[in-house]
Protein backbone atom coordinates (compact mmCIF):
# COMPACT_ATOMS: atom_id res chain seq x y z
CA UNK A 1 0.00 0.00 0.00
CA UNK A 2 1.58 2.98 -1.40
CA UNK A 3 -1.00 5.59 0.27
CA UNK A 4 -0.69 5.49 3.89
CA UNK A 5 -3.89 6.41 5.61
CA UNK A 6 -3.50 8.62 8.43
CA UNK A 7 -5.66 8.20 11.13
CA UNK A 8 -4.68 11.38 13.41
CA UNK A 9 -6.89 15.12 12.92
CA UNK A 10 -4.13 17.16 13.42
CA UNK A 11 -2.09 15.28 10.58
CA UNK A 12 -4.76 16.04 8.30
CA UNK A 13 -5.77 19.26 9.31
CA UNK A 14 -2.45 20.82 9.86
CA UNK A 15 -1.82 19.54 5.69
CA UNK A 16 -4.92 20.76 5.03
CA UNK A 17 -4.40 23.79 6.13
CA UNK A 18 -0.37 23.89 4.85
CA UNK A 19 -2.26 23.13 1.54
CA UNK A 20 -4.64 26.18 1.79
CA UNK A 21 -2.22 28.21 2.91
CA UNK A 22 -0.05 27.59 -0.41
CA UNK A 23 -3.55 29.04 -2.06
CA UNK A 24 -4.33 25.37 -3.27
CA UNK A 25 -8.11 23.85 -2.96
CA UNK A 26 -8.96 20.90 -1.47
CA UNK A 27 -11.46 18.44 -2.15
CA UNK A 28 -12.90 16.21 0.65
CA UNK A 29 -14.83 12.75 -0.19
CA UNK A 30 -16.27 11.27 2.53
CA UNK A 31 -17.26 7.64 2.55
CA UNK A 32 -17.40 4.85 4.60
CA UNK A 33 -14.93 2.40 2.36
CA UNK A 34 -15.61 -0.21 0.09
CA UNK A 35 -15.22 2.09 -3.05
CA UNK A 36 -17.43 1.11 -5.77
CA UNK A 37 -17.84 3.19 -9.18
CA UNK A 38 -20.05 5.75 -7.45
CA UNK A 39 -17.57 6.96 -4.67
CA UNK A 40 -14.95 7.08 -7.38
CA UNK A 41 -17.14 9.40 -9.18
CA UNK A 42 -16.83 11.79 -6.55
CA UNK A 43 -13.22 11.83 -6.11
CA UNK A 44 -13.17 12.26 -9.92
CA UNK A 45 -15.20 15.34 -9.99
CA UNK A 46 -12.91 16.42 -6.67
CA UNK A 47 -9.79 15.89 -8.57
CA UNK A 48 -11.31 17.77 -11.60
CA UNK A 49 -12.44 20.57 -9.45
CA UNK A 50 -9.79 20.67 -6.97
CA UNK A 51 -6.10 21.31 -6.66
CA UNK A 52 -5.71 18.55 -3.64
CA UNK A 53 -8.42 15.74 -2.69
CA UNK A 54 -8.50 14.40 0.79
CA UNK A 55 -10.91 10.68 0.96
CA UNK A 56 -12.05 9.68 4.62
CA UNK A 57 -12.70 6.26 5.28
CA UNK A 58 -15.06 5.60 8.51
CA UNK A 59 -17.84 3.25 8.77
CA UNK A 60 -19.94 5.50 11.42
CA UNK A 61 -21.34 3.44 14.11
CA UNK A 62 -23.63 6.34 14.91
CA UNK A 63 -25.89 6.12 11.89
CA UNK A 64 -26.74 2.66 12.06
CA UNK A 65 -29.97 1.83 14.13
CA UNK A 66 -30.27 -1.68 16.16
CA UNK A 67 -30.29 -4.78 13.91
CA UNK A 68 -28.59 -2.58 10.78
CA UNK A 69 -25.93 -4.07 8.73
CA UNK A 70 -23.22 -2.29 10.86
CA UNK A 71 -21.13 -5.74 11.66
CA UNK A 72 -21.37 -6.73 8.07
CA UNK A 73 -20.39 -3.75 5.88
CA UNK A 74 -17.95 -4.12 3.80
CA UNK A 75 -13.98 -3.02 5.11
CA UNK A 76 -11.29 -3.41 2.08
CA UNK A 77 -9.09 -0.88 3.30
CA UNK A 78 -5.93 -1.85 1.30
CA UNK A 79 -8.04 -2.34 -1.73
CA UNK A 80 -9.69 1.23 -1.01
CA UNK A 81 -6.01 2.50 -0.75
CA UNK A 82 -4.84 1.38 -4.00
CA UNK A 83 -8.49 2.65 -5.87
CA UNK A 84 -8.15 6.34 -4.17
CA UNK A 85 -4.76 6.54 -5.09
CA UNK A 86 -4.93 5.02 -9.09
CA UNK A 87 -8.07 8.14 -8.90
CA UNK A 88 -6.07 11.29 -7.75
CA UNK A 89 -6.34 11.06 -4.04
CA UNK A 90 -3.76 13.03 -1.67
CA UNK A 91 -4.49 12.09 1.51
CA UNK A 92 -6.79 9.36 3.47
CA UNK A 93 -8.32 10.32 6.23
CA UNK A 94 -9.28 6.58 8.12
CA UNK A 95 -9.30 7.17 12.39
CA UNK A 96 -10.88 4.85 14.88
CA UNK A 97 -14.15 5.09 16.59
CA UNK A 98 -11.94 6.55 19.81
CA UNK A 99 -11.25 9.84 18.02
CA UNK A 100 -14.22 10.06 16.31
CA UNK A 101 -16.58 9.30 19.63
CA UNK A 102 -14.02 9.85 22.41
CA UNK A 103 -14.89 8.71 25.83
CA UNK A 104 -17.74 10.59 27.05
CA UNK A 105 -18.81 12.14 24.04
CA UNK A 106 -22.43 13.38 24.29
CA UNK A 107 -22.33 15.99 21.85
CA UNK A 108 -24.94 15.56 18.49
CA UNK A 109 -25.79 17.09 15.27
CA UNK A 110 -29.88 17.13 14.71
CA UNK A 111 -31.98 19.26 12.62
CA UNK A 112 -35.92 20.00 12.49
CA UNK A 113 -38.14 17.98 10.38
CA UNK A 114 -36.17 17.28 7.17
CA UNK A 115 -34.59 14.11 9.13
CA UNK A 116 -37.82 12.31 10.67
CA UNK A 117 -39.30 11.75 7.31
CA UNK A 118 -38.38 9.11 4.41
CA UNK A 119 -34.75 7.32 5.35
CA UNK A 120 -35.27 9.07 8.80
CA UNK A 121 -39.00 7.69 9.86
CA UNK A 122 -37.44 4.21 8.32
CA UNK A 123 -34.50 4.35 10.34
CA UNK A 124 -35.01 6.35 13.50
CA UNK A 125 -31.42 7.76 14.19
CA UNK A 126 -29.98 7.54 11.00
CA UNK A 127 -29.75 11.44 10.32
CA UNK A 128 -28.57 12.16 13.16
CA UNK A 129 -25.33 10.09 13.13
CA UNK A 130 -24.87 10.95 9.41
CA UNK A 131 -24.59 15.03 10.34
CA UNK A 132 -22.78 14.41 13.38
CA UNK A 133 -19.99 12.16 11.57
CA UNK A 134 -20.25 14.76 8.69
CA UNK A 135 -20.07 17.64 10.95
CA UNK A 136 -16.95 16.41 12.64
CA UNK A 137 -15.47 15.61 9.78
CA UNK A 138 -15.41 19.01 8.05
CA UNK A 139 -13.75 20.31 11.09
CA UNK A 140 -11.11 18.02 10.56
CA UNK A 141 -10.84 17.93 7.12
CA UNK A 142 -11.47 21.98 6.13
CA UNK A 143 -12.01 21.39 2.99
CA UNK A 144 -12.97 24.11 0.24
CA UNK A 145 -15.95 21.48 -1.50
CA UNK A 146 -17.37 18.50 0.20
CA UNK A 147 -18.96 15.95 -2.70
CA UNK A 148 -21.91 13.85 -2.03
CA UNK A 149 -23.62 11.48 -4.28
CA UNK A 150 -27.27 11.69 -5.43
CA UNK A 151 -27.90 8.67 -4.56
CA UNK A 152 -28.42 9.81 -0.85
CA UNK A 153 -30.94 12.70 -2.06
CA UNK A 154 -32.08 13.31 1.57
CA UNK A 155 -28.31 13.00 2.60
CA UNK A 156 -27.42 15.36 0.24
CA UNK A 157 -30.70 17.39 1.52
CA UNK A 158 -29.85 17.55 5.33
CA UNK A 159 -26.08 18.09 4.77
CA UNK A 160 -26.63 21.39 2.87
CA UNK A 161 -29.04 22.57 5.03
CA UNK A 162 -26.54 21.93 8.02
CA UNK A 163 -23.92 23.71 5.72
CA UNK A 164 -26.39 26.70 5.69
CA UNK A 165 -27.66 26.88 9.23
CA UNK A 166 -24.21 26.43 10.95
CA UNK A 167 -22.59 28.47 8.42
CA UNK A 168 -19.82 26.04 7.51
CA UNK A 169 -17.01 27.23 5.20
CA UNK A 170 -17.46 24.55 2.76
CA UNK A 171 -19.16 24.34 -0.69
CA UNK A 172 -21.51 21.55 -0.93
CA UNK A 173 -21.30 19.65 -4.32
CA UNK A 174 -23.96 16.68 -5.57
CA UNK A 175 -22.53 14.68 -8.07
CA UNK A 176 -24.71 12.34 -9.98
CA UNK A 177 -25.61 8.88 -9.51
CA UNK A 178 -23.86 5.94 -11.14
CA UNK A 179 -25.93 3.38 -12.56
CA UNK A 180 -25.08 -0.27 -13.44
CA UNK A 181 -25.80 -1.02 -17.20
CA UNK A 182 -29.94 -2.47 -16.31
CA UNK A 183 -29.61 1.32 -14.40
CA UNK A 184 -29.72 -0.49 -10.62
CA UNK A 185 -27.26 2.85 -8.54
CA UNK A 186 -24.47 1.46 -7.11
CA UNK A 187 -23.93 0.63 -4.20
CA UNK A 188 -22.13 -1.19 -1.43
CA UNK A 189 -25.14 -2.75 -0.36
CA UNK A 190 -25.98 -4.25 -3.83
CA UNK A 191 -22.89 -7.17 -2.82
CA UNK A 192 -25.65 -8.23 -0.41
CA UNK A 193 -27.68 -9.46 -3.19
CA UNK A 194 -27.86 -13.21 -4.25
CA UNK A 195 -28.36 -13.48 -7.90
CA UNK A 196 -32.55 -13.45 -8.10
CA UNK A 197 -32.27 -10.62 -5.69
CA UNK A 198 -29.88 -8.91 -7.67
CA UNK A 199 -31.72 -9.57 -11.34
CA UNK A 200 -35.26 -8.31 -9.82
CA UNK A 201 -33.16 -5.01 -8.35
CA UNK A 202 -33.73 -3.53 -11.51
CA UNK A 203 -37.06 -2.64 -11.16
CA UNK A 204 -36.46 0.50 -8.70
CA UNK A 205 -34.86 2.07 -11.90
CA UNK A 206 -37.59 0.85 -14.04
CA UNK A 207 -39.95 2.36 -11.64
CA UNK A 208 -38.21 5.63 -11.30
CA UNK A 209 -37.95 5.69 -14.48
CA UNK A 210 -41.96 4.99 -15.52
CA UNK A 211 -42.27 8.28 -12.85
CA UNK A 212 -40.32 10.28 -15.11
CA UNK A 213 -41.91 9.23 -18.38
CA UNK A 214 -45.32 10.25 -16.93
CA UNK A 215 -44.12 13.37 -15.76
CA UNK A 216 -42.85 14.26 -19.42
CA UNK A 217 -46.03 13.16 -21.12
CA UNK A 218 -48.01 15.73 -18.91
CA UNK A 219 -48.89 13.68 -15.61
CA UNK A 220 -49.11 15.84 -13.01
CA UNK A 221 -50.64 13.89 -10.15
CA UNK A 222 -48.51 12.08 -7.57
CA UNK A 223 -51.09 9.49 -7.01
CA UNK A 224 -51.23 8.36 -10.25
CA UNK A 225 -47.51 8.31 -10.80
CA UNK A 226 -47.07 6.50 -7.23
CA UNK A 227 -49.11 3.90 -8.46
CA UNK A 228 -47.76 3.62 -11.87
CA UNK A 229 -44.20 2.66 -10.22
CA UNK A 230 -46.16 0.75 -7.51
CA UNK A 231 -47.54 -1.56 -9.93
CA UNK A 232 -43.93 -2.64 -11.49
CA UNK A 233 -42.34 -2.78 -8.02
CA UNK A 234 -45.26 -5.29 -7.28
CA UNK A 235 -44.79 -7.16 -10.22
CA UNK A 236 -40.95 -8.32 -8.81
CA UNK A 237 -42.22 -10.73 -6.22
CA UNK A 238 -39.24 -10.58 -3.93
CA UNK A 239 -39.23 -6.85 -3.41
CA UNK A 240 -41.32 -4.94 -0.94
CA UNK A 241 -41.71 -1.08 -1.22
CA UNK A 242 -40.81 0.61 2.03
CA UNK A 243 -42.10 4.15 0.44
CA UNK A 244 -42.31 5.67 -2.89
CA UNK A 245 -43.05 9.47 -2.35
CA UNK A 246 -42.86 12.32 -4.64
CA UNK A 247 -40.99 15.20 -2.56
CA UNK A 248 -40.04 18.38 -2.62
CA UNK A 249 -36.36 18.85 -3.63
CA UNK A 250 -35.69 21.22 -0.49
CA UNK A 251 -38.45 20.58 2.08
CA UNK A 252 -39.09 17.25 1.41
CA UNK A 253 -42.87 17.42 1.75
CA UNK A 254 -44.93 15.33 -0.36
CA UNK A 255 -46.27 17.81 -3.42
CA UNK A 256 -49.60 18.03 -4.53
CA UNK A 257 -48.81 18.68 -7.86
CA UNK A 258 -45.67 17.62 -9.86
CA UNK A 259 -43.73 20.39 -10.77
CA UNK A 260 -39.60 20.32 -11.59
CA UNK A 261 -38.50 20.85 -8.08
CA UNK A 262 -40.38 17.40 -7.23
CA UNK A 263 -37.68 14.68 -6.40
CA UNK A 264 -39.46 11.06 -6.83
CA UNK A 265 -37.77 8.89 -4.16
CA UNK A 266 -38.23 5.02 -3.29
CA UNK A 267 -36.99 2.55 -0.52
CA UNK A 268 -37.04 -0.93 -0.78
CA UNK A 269 -36.51 -4.20 0.87
CA UNK A 270 -35.39 -6.95 -1.28
CA UNK A 271 -34.42 -10.30 1.06
CA UNK A 272 -32.59 -8.75 3.50
CA UNK A 273 -31.52 -6.18 2.06
CA UNK A 274 -32.77 -2.24 2.03
CA UNK A 275 -32.15 -0.09 -1.26
CA UNK A 276 -32.95 3.37 -1.75
CA UNK A 277 -32.60 5.46 -5.06
CA UNK A 278 -34.04 8.42 -6.77
CA UNK A 279 -34.73 10.43 -9.49
CA UNK A 280 -35.22 14.37 -9.81
CA UNK A 281 -37.25 15.57 -12.25
CA UNK A 282 -35.22 19.09 -11.64
CA UNK A 283 -33.82 19.77 -15.21
CA UNK A 284 -36.09 17.72 -17.21
CA UNK A 285 -37.94 19.63 -19.71
CA UNK A 286 -40.86 17.76 -20.56
CA UNK A 287 -40.99 19.46 -23.66
CA UNK A 288 -38.01 18.35 -25.13
CA UNK A 289 -36.71 14.82 -25.54
CA UNK A 290 -33.57 15.23 -23.55
CA UNK A 291 -33.76 12.64 -20.81
CA UNK A 292 -31.51 13.58 -17.74
CA UNK A 293 -32.36 10.47 -14.96
CA UNK A 294 -29.02 10.71 -13.78
O1 LIG B 1 -22.74 8.48 2.36
C1 LIG B 1 -21.96 7.92 3.17
O2 LIG B 1 -21.16 7.06 2.80
C2 LIG B 1 -22.04 8.28 4.64
O3 LIG B 1 -23.32 8.55 5.04
C3 LIG B 1 -21.08 9.44 5.02
C4 LIG B 1 -21.47 10.73 4.33
C5 LIG B 1 -19.65 9.08 4.67
C6 LIG B 1 -21.15 9.68 6.52
O4 LIG B 1 -20.76 8.56 7.24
Amino acid sequence: MTLRPSGSPDEVRGTVKAWQAEGLTVGFVPTMGALHEGHLSLIRASVGECDRTVLSIYVNPTQFGRGEDLKRYPRRLEQDCRAAEQNGVDLVFCPTNEVMYPAGSTTYVSQDSLIDVLEGASRPGHFRGVLTVVCKLLSIVPADRAYFGQKDFQQTVVVGRMVKDLSLPVSVRVVPTVRDADGLALSSRNDHLDQQERHQASCLHRALTKALQLYRDGERNPLTVRAAMQGIIEAASLVRTDYIEIVDCETLEPVKEITDRAVVVLAVRIGQTRLIDNMPLVGTDPKTDEVDDT
